[in-house]
């Protein structure tokens, strides 16, 4: 057997064998720039199309926090049935979050991905750090859903125009009908409905 110089000079390991954790690297795509992917579409088409995905992207990943923000810090009599809503919710826009994004990449694009620059681009409005009761939390979440069903409709219109069959129909059968389906979840709640007694029954 050869013995390597690093342990004849009494070293444990070889330098190769060490990992370099100090690597950066410049950008090699920078963000807002695309490279090209012969999907046949033009580069303006992709550079909207790749601006409102990212838009949706920060957006969703928005609503995905406020799910498990509420999804945590929900109390009350109702506690059982809203923690385990909550995070349903919250995993089927978790699905969505990934096929955006990976819709921006197929593009050519660059995805938003961190929460620093997420926080900068949503639209949805910042809620407060401490909890809020049931109601509140609620109807600010389907307030969120209504603001990302306005973009999303603005998306389709637009990769309808300009062809990008993928995204639209993305945009339509994955995340659009997920918007909508949750919405109604979330808004019957917000209806002031009596749970023992009818209106009716306690008027006689
Ligand atoms: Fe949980």
């Amino acid at each position: 057997m050869t013995t390597r110089p690093h342990a004849r000079s009494g070293q444990t390991t070889a330098p190769e064998a060490q990992p370099n954790l100090q690597q950066r690297s410049y950008e090699i795509q920078r963000y807002g720039q695309q490279h090209f992917v012969p999907l046949g579409l033009s580069e303006e088409a992709v550079r909207q199309n790749v601006s409102l995905l990212n838009q949706l992207l920060a957006d969703s990943i928005t609503i995905y926090n406020l799910y498990k923000k509420h999804h945590w810090q929900v109390t009350g009599p109702t506690f059982y049935q809203l923690h385990l809503l909550l995070d349903k919710h919250a995993e089927e826009i978790l699905k969505t979050v990934d096929l955006i994004a990976e819709r921006v990449q197929t593009l050519g694009g660059v995805t938003t991905g961190m929460p620093f620059d997420v926080a900068e681009m949503t639209r949805i409005e910042r809620p407060p750090k401490g909890e809020e009761d049931i109601p509140a939390m609620l109807s600010r979440t389907a307030n969120a859903h209504t603001s990302i069903i306005k973009t999303l409709r603005d998306a389709i219109e637009t990769t309808s125009q300009n062809k990008d069959y993928g995204t639209n129909d993305l945009l339509v059968s994955d995340v659009l009908r997920v918007h909508e389906l949750q919405l109604w979840f979330i808004s019957q709640h917000l209806v002031d409905t009596p749970l023992l007694y009818s209106d009716d029954n306690k008027s006689r």
